[in-house]
């Protein structure tokens, strides 16, 4: 008996060895493995099993920053590789992620090899129940198509005119009317969050524009209107999917659970509205771009089905909204911080507005600027664009590798992996815009004589609107959007930042500032403006000309 205990328990001892030594040679496996995938890997530390993940939680709250530094920390190459799931068959396709802003891969990806780079099946998937296979979520023929009719219109004159009255008409009947009572409410309270009153008047904008009906989201009691709160929360609910692995927001879609229960419900309300307008635009046609896309003919000369119209206005919704008033709230929160800037800003509206509408300055503010009177503020366009260059409102934008490719700074790319491109790094890098990166100086983007706006020589160095062959369509709407609302708001009022308030970035595929932008809002007396900076006057030239010496200098 006891010697069958101990034949036992011999076995049972060697089953136990048998295992740990099999458990080892796994674990040694996996090591080596892992370590021919990360020994090439020059970005943050990758960890066995959880990649960079680590990385990513620890600094979740300044993502942008971080990524900027691990870029920054490569030199000149400004591209990196990581691994976010570091297992056999993910590692080097799905888990696999080449980060850069080298201003010539990105060229190389955004225009060079466009066909090799598409948006992809994630991206496509993930988004496909709010957006169908619109221009911002399709590839391929079906993008081509939208973005050929699309070009057309947004070349012509009247389409920046009906931007022009909408944005004019909610400044005009609305902001203004806001901002005013608001004034100079003493030097205590909460304030206005002018970042939640710009998203809102832009949303107004964008439907005004794409499918022409406004639905007034700002009024003076900022009402709740069901089509934006169920754009918002599908919108949200959207952006959820990227957080998991694509089977489980599925399996939640199937059992109807959570985030994807509610994506389904507010789904159905938009859908709802987008019915009634696509209705209403059949049979009164105007100028928006819904109207404009009911008359054209898709590939097979056939008129657009609802349900495609429905995408296409979706998608023009999606991609024009927040934009501009994220874009916008960073604009407003650096002047509050640049008097030197301000004064520059309203000093070329008022030299325009004294040659336009006379001395009288009660004129100049009666009515938002015009098309024409905005043109001729390039000073206000650089700080714009100065703007977007520190503060993008897409901050990081990502593509799909079709097949295996070589990068032009010499990095390999493996097929099934993804591509992100930091549009908020490439502003950033001393190797792209020189030491002075950091600092908001809108004369970089004027011409020697300070009277022209000079877009950067190389567009790769500056992808804000994106670049190549999906370069945004509504650049030059944003530019005259923005500063239409920039020009009315600071000629009207000053601005100060509440005490106290934080203005943090929000971690989001837009740059939204995470707490709003609480401001106090005070009258300007535009009597006492310095007129420093006509855009045809001899002193902004001289003005600019010595701030250029100065910087050349420094
Ligand atoms: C400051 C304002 C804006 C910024 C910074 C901006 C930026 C961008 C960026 C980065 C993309 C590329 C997105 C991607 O492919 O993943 C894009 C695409 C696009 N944008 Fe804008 N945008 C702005 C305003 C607007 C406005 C006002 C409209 C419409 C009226 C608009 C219409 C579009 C469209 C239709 C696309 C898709 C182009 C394509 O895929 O072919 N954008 N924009």
């Amino acid at each position: 008996m006891d010697q069958v205990v101990h034949i036992h328990a011999s076995q049972d001892g060697s089953t136990h060895l048998f295992a740990a030594a099999v458990v080892m040679a796994a674990v040694l496996a996996y090591l080596t493995w892992f370590w021919g995938l990360t020994r090439d890997l020059s970005g943050p530390r990758v960890w066995p099993l959880f990649g960079s993940l680590p990385g990513l939680i620890c600094n979740r709250k300044r993502i942008h920053d971080w990524i900027a530094d691990n870029l920054r920390s490569t030199g000149a190459a400004a591209t990196y590789q990581t691994c976010i799931l570091p297992l056999p068959f993910f590692a080097r396709r799905q888990g696999f992620v080449t980060v850069t802003c080298n201003p010539r891969n990105l060229e190389h990806v955004l225009r060079t090899r466009f066909d090799n780079y598409p948006k992809g099946p994630m991206w496509q998937s993930a988004f496909h129940d709010l957006l169908g296979q619109g221009i911002f979520n399709s590839d391929g023929d079906t993008w081509l198509l939208q973005r050929k009719t699309a070009a057309l219109e947004f070349t012509t004159r009247t389409l920046r005119q009906a931007m022009a009255r909408w944005t004019n008409r909610s400044i005009k009947t609305r902001l203004w009317r806001i901002l005013a009572q608001n004034c100079d409410k003493a030097g205590h309270g909460a304030g206005v969050d002018l970042q939640d009153l710009l998203l809102r008047l832009t949303f107004d904008n964008i439907c005004g524009l794409t499918f022409g009906k406004d639905p007034e989201t700002l009024s003076p009691d900022l009402p709740d209107n069901p089509f934006a709160s169920a754009f918002d929360a599908a919108t949200e609910a959207t952006l959820q999917r990227f957080l998991y692995p694509s089977f489980l927001w599925r399996l939640k879609k199937a059992l109807g659970l959570g985030t994807e229960k509610s994506l389904k419900s507010s789904l159905e309300v938009v859908d709802r509205y987008m019915t009634d307008a696509i209705t209403a635009r059949k049979e009164n046609p105007s100028d928006d771009l819904l109207s404009r896309f009911i008359k054209k003919k898709d590939g097979s000369q056939n008129a657009f089905p609802t349900s495609v119209l429905q995408w296409i206005a979706l998608n023009f919704v999606l991609a024009g909204r927040d934009t501009s008033s994220v874009a916008l709230s960073w604009f407003f929160w650096t002047v509050m911080q640049r008097p030197d800037v301000e004064s520059k800003v309203v000093g070329e509206v008022a030299a325009v507005l004294r040659e336009t509408r006379g001395e009288d300055t009660s004129k100049w503010v009666e009515e938002p600027l015009t098309f024409d009177e905005l043109e001729r503020l390039v000073y206000l366009k650089a700080a714009l664009a100065e703007t977007l260059r520190l503060y993008p409102s897409v901050p990081e934008d990502s593509k799909y590798v079709v097949a295996d490719d070589v990068l032009p700074d010499g990095t390999a790319v493996p097929a099934g992996s993804a591509i992100t491109y930091s549009i908020y790094s490439v502003g950033r890098m001393e190797t792209i815009w020189g030491e002075d990166c950091m600092e908001f100086k809108p004369e970089r983007w004027l011409s020697p004589e300070g009277d022209r706006f000079q877009p950067a020589r190389d567009a790769y160095r500056f992808v804000a609107f994106n670049a190549g062959p999906r370069t945004c369509l509504g650049k030059d709407l944003a530019y005259l959007q923005m500063k239409s609302i920039a020009s009315a708001v600071l000629l009207r009022h000053r601005l100060e930042l509440v005490p106290g308030h934080k203005v943090q970035q929000k971690m989001s595929l837009t740059l939204f500032m995470k707490n709003g932008l609480r401001v106090y809002v005070r009258p300007r007396d535009l009597d006492s403006t310095e007129h420093c900076c006509s855009s045809s006057s001899p002193n902004l030239k001289a003005a600019a000309t010595t701030l250029i010496d100065a910087a050349g200098a420094a």
